[in-house]
């Protein structure tokens, strides 16, 4: 087994920092020292097979991205990334863990679904990942199957009250999975949208000519967030399921869980880059077709309305708890321009995975959150929230030796697919400038990126088999 010893930096976590040295041995962190920290008289940057100089820079958790979508179907296509894409393109933004999302399509057997997921991603992927499960039909075989998930490694699954005729459940089959929920202890995890109430809205703009992008805002409206949040919510309270709202973007939505929380209700949920940073008007109403790069759902809302700021403020709060990034990423051609005057043909998604870390440490260079908050939203709570932490989320003696060194003084221009990594012909985030910059990565020990090089293989990242949340009271 080699050694690694990372020296010379601040070592960050949820609760503080501190001028600390990290020891690797193979897989796994064996210590954390006082900087000059002698072990039988000799000097471990003599005698470690590695020694990295972080002097200057923070060393922190790897990133967990724990809202994926590789390869997931949508639309008639597939999102552009692959595991193998993806993966890297994580490990190139310091997001050392995924966990994506296996998809049950209507009529298949949820054991099958995530058979082929497994069949993707086995042998692909650069970082470790982990899977959720879409249940995308509830009936009495799926709702027996997703008591043996946890046996399978997986603790939540994921439902859609938008979608229908896609992944689409009505309330009556919610509320029957969320009885499972409540019984096993699996995490319920909700796309929170009133979905026939938009699909007669995107019809109405269709018949009136309004094919832009732009529309697609304008017929997920927030009052159907907000709707379909609290309606989750009261499902879950009368049922008992720990609920979990994924890709909150409304601050009125933001609002419904607050209130639940504030009556001690297991309610959590998740917001995104994409909703912390751009808005309907100058992402999604961009002229011509070039707001399909940025039709995701739930979809950016209006600057005028002030959501950022809220999102944001939830987010120091604790009323949300958690940033992933939805990532699901398509091609403007032959992907995303198949919604070329027809917006609801447009395939949902933006691609992230490369730059959650970056965007959102421009969070604690503005002021709005602190740096243990960064770590927490990023890593220590998507562990803790998806039964893995203990192993990830944190740097500990035990832990794997997932980490990321990174400089505050150094900096990163996003732009387009010649400089990002991601299978993607255009960036949701060109333009963007960086304070910091993503310098050495290792995942379980093995340096996979080091200023500038990618030195990971496919296959290098494992399954995770994640415990029941470490979240819920
Ligand atoms: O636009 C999105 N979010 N695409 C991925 C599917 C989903 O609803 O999460
Ligand atoms: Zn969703
Ligand atoms: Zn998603
Ligand atoms: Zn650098």
């Amino acid at each position: 087994m080699s050694t690694t010893f990372i020296t010379g930096g601040t070592v960050v976590s949820a609760t503080g920092r501190g001028a600390a040295d990290v020891l690797v041995d193979g897989e796994r962190i064996v210590a954390l020292l006082e900087p000059g920290t002698t072990v039988l008289g000799s000097d471990l940057a003599a005698t470690a097979d590695t020694v990295i100089d972080a002097t200057g820079k923070y060393v922190i958790p790897g990133g967990i991205d724990a809202h994926t979508h590789m390869s997931m179907p949508f639309g008639g296509t597939n999102a552009s990334d692959t595991f193998e894409t993806g993966t890297r393109a994580a490990a190139w933004g310091g997001t050392t863990t995924i966990v994506d999302f296996a998809v049950q399509k209507f009529g298949e057997r949820l054991e099958d679904s995530l058979a082929t997921w497994h069949a993707m991603a086995g042998g692909e992927c650069a970082v470790d990942y982990a899977f959720h499960q879409i249940v995308g039909d509830v009936n009495s075989a799926s709702l027996s199957a997703i008591r043996g998930l946890q046996d399978e490694g997986i603790t939540s699954f994921k439902m859609f009250m938008a979608y229908p005729g896609v992944f689409y459940s009505d309330d009556a089959q919610i509320l029957q999975a969320m009885q499972v929920s409540a019984d096993t202890g699996l995490l319920t995890m909700m796309h929170a949208e009133n979905g026939p109430a938009i699909d007669v809205l995107v019809q109405q703009l269709l018949a009136q000519g309004k094919t832009d992008p732009y529309y697609h805002g304008i017929a997920r409206a927030w009052q159907l967030e907000e709707e379909a949040t609290h309606r989750a919510i009261m499902l879950a309270q009368l049922t008992g399921a720990p609920l979990y709202v994924v890709h909150v973007s409304a601050k009125q939505a933001v609002a419904q869980l607050a209130a639940a929380r504030d009556q001690g209700q297991n309610v959590y949920g998740e917001t995104c880059p994409q909703y912390l940073y751009l808005s309907l008007e100058d992402q999604l109403g961009a002229p011509g077709f070039e707001g399909a790069k940025w039709v995701c759902s739930t979809p950016l809302r209006s600057k005028h309305e002030h959501h950022q700021d809220e999102v944001w403020q939830a987010l120091r709060t604790n009323d949300l708890q958690m940033v992933s990034t939805d990532h699901c990423p398509f091609c403007m051609k032959g992907q995303k321009d198949m919604g070329i005057g027809d917006f609801s043909k447009i395939p949902n998604g933006i691609g992230s995975v490369e730059h959650r870390m970056d965007l959102m440490y421009q969070g604690v260079v503005s002021g709005k959150i602190t740096l243990e908050r960064w770590v927490e939203i990023t890593s220590t709570t998507p562990a803790r929230m998806f039964g893995m932490y203990g192993r990830k989320g944190v740097l500990a003696p035990g832990a794997d030796a997932d980490i990321v060194v990174y400089d505050p003084n150094g900096h990163t221009s996003i732009g387009l697919e010649k400089t990002h990594h991601m299978n993607l012909d255009y960036s949701a985030w060109e333009g963007f400038e960086i304070d910091g910059h993503v310098d050495t990565v290792l995942s379980r020990g093995k340096v996979i990126v080091d200023d500038g090089q990618y030195l990971g293989r496919k296959g290098d990242g494992r399954f995770v088999h994640r415990a029941l949340s470490q979240y819920l009271i």
